[in-house]
């Protein structure tokens, strides 16, 4: 099958749980902005892949609008995207359990972010933990997307959307469902923790000091981009120069992604500088980029009854897209619809 039958289009989400951090602005929201106009954009804040550990109610909402009010802040432009909250469109769940007859239990025990999650207690976690991915291939192929931007940690699923897609057109013998392909580029799709550049920027990770928040006022920023590991070397003088060196490699894609340049560009500008230099010139950076995008999201945030008025709009407009496709997808697999 080839995807030439299908329209191009965009989908992707952010869970709302903890609050958004770097990675996920330059790995996700400011990709995502960038690609509206381009082709159909389709964004949602995946509440329902939030609840898979537990989440406060009053704080789940609130995190819900705070994703939203990122995506807004960031740029993305709601008469251009589709803005929306997974769970206002029921049938995110209802292809979902479609997908879950569909997974095979094998493919799911490879994920290898349920493993990392769950670690030696698997058992205790929930099984929604576990069979998320088929959620999340429900989410994409619900809008027949076939492109997905993501950072490198989503890639697994991305690809197990794909096999979830091969194996349905396959055993209904349908051409139905577009191999959706992941992208990943730029170089931000792995931002790493300022305190260890071996691990992942997260929103759950122990110290404050590791990531930079998308709430942080420009102080913190400042603060935590001046107190972030580097090493004992200056600056190299080609991007080769960077192997080995994961803090010093991290801040540099930082800097690249915030200022939209390589970062040969960055490293030719600072070939040789030591990080007392570099470091002051990042969190200015990382400041004028992000203090506007923090502002603007206290702004949204208090009114939000606009963002809520915003989601309603944006949910109305995907179930329009997805109904046809759960309702076609429900008569190939023989659920009767009288
Ligand atoms: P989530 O909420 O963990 O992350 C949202 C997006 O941010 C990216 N990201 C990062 N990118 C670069 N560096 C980092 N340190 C970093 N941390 C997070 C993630 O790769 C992701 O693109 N399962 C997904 C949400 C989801 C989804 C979907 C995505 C549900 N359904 C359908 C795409 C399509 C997740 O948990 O992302």
């Amino acid at each position: 099958m080839t995807n030439t039958a299908f329209t191009p289009r965009v989908f992707s989400g952010i869970k709302p749980s903890g609050g958004l951090q770097l990675g996920n602005y330059l790995g996700a929201i400011k990709r995502f902005v960038g690609m509206q106009g381009e082709m159909e954009t389709i964004y949602c804040v995946v509440d329902m892949h939030a609840i898979t550990v537990w989440q406060d109610p009053a704080e789940l909402a609130n995190a819900t609008r705070e994703v939203a009010a990122g995506y807004l802040a960031a740029g993305l432009d709601p008469t251009k995207s589709i803005l929306f909250n997974q769970s206002q469109v029921a049938a995110h769940a209802e292809l979902g359990w479609i997908f879950n007859c569909v997974a095979r239990v094998g493919w799911m025990n490879r994920m290898t972010q349920f493993k990392d999650k769950a670690g030696d207690n698997a058992e205790k976690h929930s099984l929604g933990l576990y069979a998320y991915p088929a959620l999340m291939a429900a989410d994409i192929l619900l809008y027949h997307a076939t492109h997905v931007p993501v950072g490198e940690d989503q890639k697994q699923h991305v690809e197990l959307t794909r096999d979830i897609a091969k194996k349905f057109n396959h055993d209904y013998k349908v051409d139905f469902f577009p191999e959706t392909a992941p992208v990943i580029d730029g170089p931000a799709t792995r931002v790493m923790n300022l305190r260890d550049g071996t691990k992942k920027m997260s929103k759950s990770g122990e110290s404050d000091m590791e990531r930079i928040n998308m709430t942080d006022d420009a102080d913190k920023i400042a603060k935590k981009f001046k107190k972030a590991k580097s090493d004992a070397e200056p600056l190299p003088e080609t991007v080769e120069g960077l192997a080995d060196r994961p803090e010093a490699r991290n801040l540099i894609d930082i800097y690249a992604a915030l200022n939209d340049v390589t970062p040969a560009d960055v490293v030719a500008e600072y070939a040789g500088a030591q990080w007392g230099k570099f470091k002051p010139a990042l969190a200015d950076l990382a400041v004028a980029k992000l203090a506007p995008i923090s502002g603007e999201m206290a702004r949204l945030m208090s009114d939000p009854a606009e963002i809520d008025r915003i989601l309603a709009d944006g949910s109305a407009r995907a179930r329009e897209i997805a109904q046809p496709i759960l309702h076609k997808t429900y008569d190939i697999v023989g659920m009767l619809r009288s």
